[in-house]
């Protein structure tokens, strides 16, 4: 019988996990199935129970229900704990495994795809919300010089490093106009880019050989012009999307696909 798996959000109808999963399976023979569905603002765990009874054995979680995820798994990996959210379920029987994976795919699309070495870098992380909790972590374990979070709201990012301490290393966190010096790697894990805006960045933050990094993908953001402007070097989020795919799709299948055929396929598209 075809195994089925679902990515739960809402709005869910743009997602291209479907599209990731069914090539990833494609590539390496698995019979499996994985669908998009739109979970009901206040239905997630609803969602999720029919699935199960259906026979699903596994779920990726989009934006709202990440952090009702993390809520319904009965066993959780270190980085979803660290993370406080979950973008992946593995249902067996009565358990239920939540874990995350998406600040291993940012570091997995930096190393292995872009080539960024992460020791010895300063890091500045924006935004303090979901998306900025999920990486910290996964960065923090590169070893990276420094690790600052920015905020719009200061008070959110100094919260979020505080709570993060106990991971070691140079980690701090404040305001826009409390950045000092020049960063190796800039993260864009703010909201800014969807509606269009672009963060209240100096322009005086990018070392030479910088890498700017935008979480969003499919299209050039106000943050990759201004980065590309000064001279950065840039990426969006493709890379990214594509690599957390892949590592849920080993927590499901216990098999890693090749995600470089994936992303040039994506790209093409
Ligand atoms: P997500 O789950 O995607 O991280 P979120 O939790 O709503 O979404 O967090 C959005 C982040 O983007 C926040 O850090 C927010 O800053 P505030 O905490 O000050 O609200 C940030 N953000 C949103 N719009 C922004 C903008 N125009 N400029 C800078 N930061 C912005």
């Amino acid at each position: 019988m075809t195994d089925a798996y679902a990515v739960f959000g809402n709005p869910v109808a743009h997602s291209k996990s479907p599209l990731i999963h069914a090539a990833f399976a494609a590539q390496t023979g698995q019979d499996m199935d994985y669908v998009a569905l739109l979970a009901p603002l206040d239905g997630f765990s609803d969602a999720v129970a029919a699935f199960r009874s259906m026979g699903g054995r596994g779920a990726n979680v989009t934006v709202p229900f990440k952090e009702q995820a993390f809520g319904l798994a009965t066993r959780l990996t270190a980085r979803a704990r660290a993370a406080g959210a979950v973008n992946t379920l593995k249902f067996d029987a009565d358990d239920v495994l939540g874990d995350n994976t998406d600040g291993a795919g940012l570091v997995a699309d930096l190393l292995g795809n872009l080539g960024f070495a992460l020791a010895g870098k300063r890091i500045l992380l924006m935004g303090a919300g979901g998306a900025a909790r999920g990486v910290v972590f996964p960065l923090l374990e590169q070893s990276p010089a420094s690790l600052f979070i920015v905020n719009r709201t200061p008070d959110k990012a100094i919260g979020l490093a505080r709570e993060m301490a106990g991971a070691g290393g140079n980690l701090s966190g404040g305001g826009y106009d409390a950045l000092n010096g020049r960063f190796d790697l800039l993260i864009n894990a703010t909201a800014a880019s969807l509606a269009g805006d672009l963060p209240p960045l100096p322009a005086d933050v990018f070392a030479p050989e910088a890498l700017a990094y935008d979480m969003m993908y499919g299209k050039d953001t106000p943050f990759l012009a201004f980065a590309r402007a000064q001279g950065a070097r840039v990426a969006d989020g493709l890379g990214m999307l594509v690599e957390q795919a892949a590592a849920a799709f080993e927590v499901w299948r216990g098999v890693r696909p090749l995600t470089a055929p994936v992303m040039r396929m994506l790209r093409e598209a």
